[in-house]
């Protein structure tokens, strides 16, 4: 137990990594940053700055960090996905206390790996499941929980992943090819099916799911499209995706994350023409080598027999989480991107609609609160504080595997058979 704020390192220091900093920064009541690692010199500097660290306690590389004994109270683990299992599994046999990016892993046996290091070690460990840590779904957990709609009997849950988004992250980017990083429904949606999962709050029996890559394919590239669109596209000007738009034109918000994370933000027009031409982000959208679906559905059954469906679509206008319960006396509705809830009774006909602030900072407002989660936590000594530890992630992973498993394999797949494969 330590009264004192706890003192932090951070590796990868790219877009989530950055977050975490700018959060530190401004909140200094929740921890000190004292260590950094990253490949990328500028992150390194842009980072180290802030925090004002020495060179000495600026890494370039998250293995040259771990290669010292321990130096901060928890680690920042803001790694792309596959190196999580190799960075957490030494970092807890270190002694460090830990925020662990989503997904835990990319598989399940390093997954478990992880689980199993921070038991022996005691540590303390937060998976960033944000969804939970959402104001707005925060008090639908609190209403459901409460009997606002008698007995929970089905849920339905969409996803939007706004089309642009879907073009940046998953066709451009980094979660594009699954060989990469991971497949879809664990880099973006292993946040719904940990919500949906605790939102029920009964163990989930089996699973189906179904979906494919629609639009993001080479049949339907324009005629005449070059492969990065700075070289003269004619589908241009009608092209929702094109670089000039999203990154780097005149019409590019260059403020927007999509640039900041692709690296063009702040840059002189000559370095960003050059990204254009060599960086991923300078591809035609659809002559990548994304292999990721752009839409999926699941379907579940959980304990008692109560079912859920889940949607994730890349191909709409919206952003966010649209989520709808069926209880035994009401339904009940929220909205993120609004912040709202609507219950409706059946005993008297009631409507109630809940309106919730919209907060500011990344991830409207939740990365703030699993730091200070994580951070009461390590205050108290208690891991069991954490609201998503990895044991929570490791039972919500377990069914997002079973759910790819189900759509590879064309068939409705038990969790027990997850539970049970090594
Ligand atoms: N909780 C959420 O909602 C949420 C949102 C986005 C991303 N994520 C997760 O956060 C993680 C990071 O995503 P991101 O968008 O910040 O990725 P990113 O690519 O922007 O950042 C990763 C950083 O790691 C650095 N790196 C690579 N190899 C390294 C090494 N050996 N040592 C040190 N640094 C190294 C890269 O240079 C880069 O700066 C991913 O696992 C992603 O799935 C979570």
């Amino acid at each position: 137990m330590t009264r004192s704020a706890p003192t932090f390192a951070i590796v990868g220091l790219g877009g989530r990594g950055n977050a975490f900093s700018q959060v530190l920064h401004d909140q200094p009541e929740l921890g000190r940053v004292v260590a950094v690692a990253d490949v990328d010199p500028a992150r390194r500097t842009a980072i180290g700055d802030r925090h004002g660290l020495p060179e000495h306690a600026r890494f370039d590389s998250y293995q040259s960090l771990l290669a010292r004994p321990k130096l901060a109270d928890a680690l920042i683990n803001t790694l792309m996905d596959q190196l999580h299992a190799p960075s957490a599994i030494p970092a807890l046999d270190l002694g460090y206390h830990m925020l662990l990016e989503k997904p835990m892993a990319t598989t399940l046996a390093d997954c478990r790996a992880i689980d199993e290091a921070r038991r022996r070690n005691n540590a303390i460990v937060s998976v960033c499941h944000s969804m939970r840590y959402a104001v707005v779904l925060q008090e639908l957990k609190r209403l459901v929980d409460s009997g606002a709609i008698g007995e929970v009997v089905s849920l339905d849950q969409l996803e939007a992943v706004e089309h642009t988004h879907q073009s940046h992250s998953f066709v451009r980017g980094n979660w594009g090819n699954q060989g990469r990083s991971t497949f879809m429904l664990m880099a973006k949606s292993c946040h719904d099916l940990d919500f949906i999962h605790y939102l029920v709050g009964k163990p989930c029996r089996r699973v189906s799911s179904f979906g494919s890559l629609t639009k993001f394919r080479k049949e339907r590239m324009p005629a005449g499209a070059p492969q990065r669109c700075i070289d003269g596209c004619p589908a241009e000007a009608s092209c929702p995706y094109s670089t000039a738009k999203l990154y780097s034109g005149p019409q590019a918000d260059t403020d927007h994350w999509y640039a900041a994370h692709a690296g063009f933000a702040g840059l002189p027009v000559a370095e960003r023409l050059r990204l254009l031409r060599t960086s991923p982000y300078g591809r035609c959208v659809y002559q990548c080598d994304n292999d990721v679906v752009d839409h999926q559905v699941v379907a579940f059954e959980f304990d008692g027999g109560v079912t859920a469906t889940f949607t994730m679509t890349g191909l709409t206008h919206n952003h966010g989480r649209y989520i709808r319960l069926h209880g035994t006396e009401g339904t009940i509705q929220a909205e993120t991107d609004r912040n709202v809830i609507d219950i409706h009774r059946f005993d008297d006909g009631r409507h109630q609609r809940i309106e919730l602030p919209i907060l500011s900072g990344s991830h409207g407002g939740s990365d703030i609160r699993v730091l200070r989660n994580l951070v009461e936590a390590i205050r108290s000594g208690r891991p069991e504080a954490v609201l998503t530890t990895t044991a929570e992630s490791l039972a919500s992973h377990s069914i997002v595997f079973a759910a790819e498993r189900s759509r590879l394999e064309r068939r409705t797949v038990e969790i027990d058979e997850i539970a049970r494969s090594a």
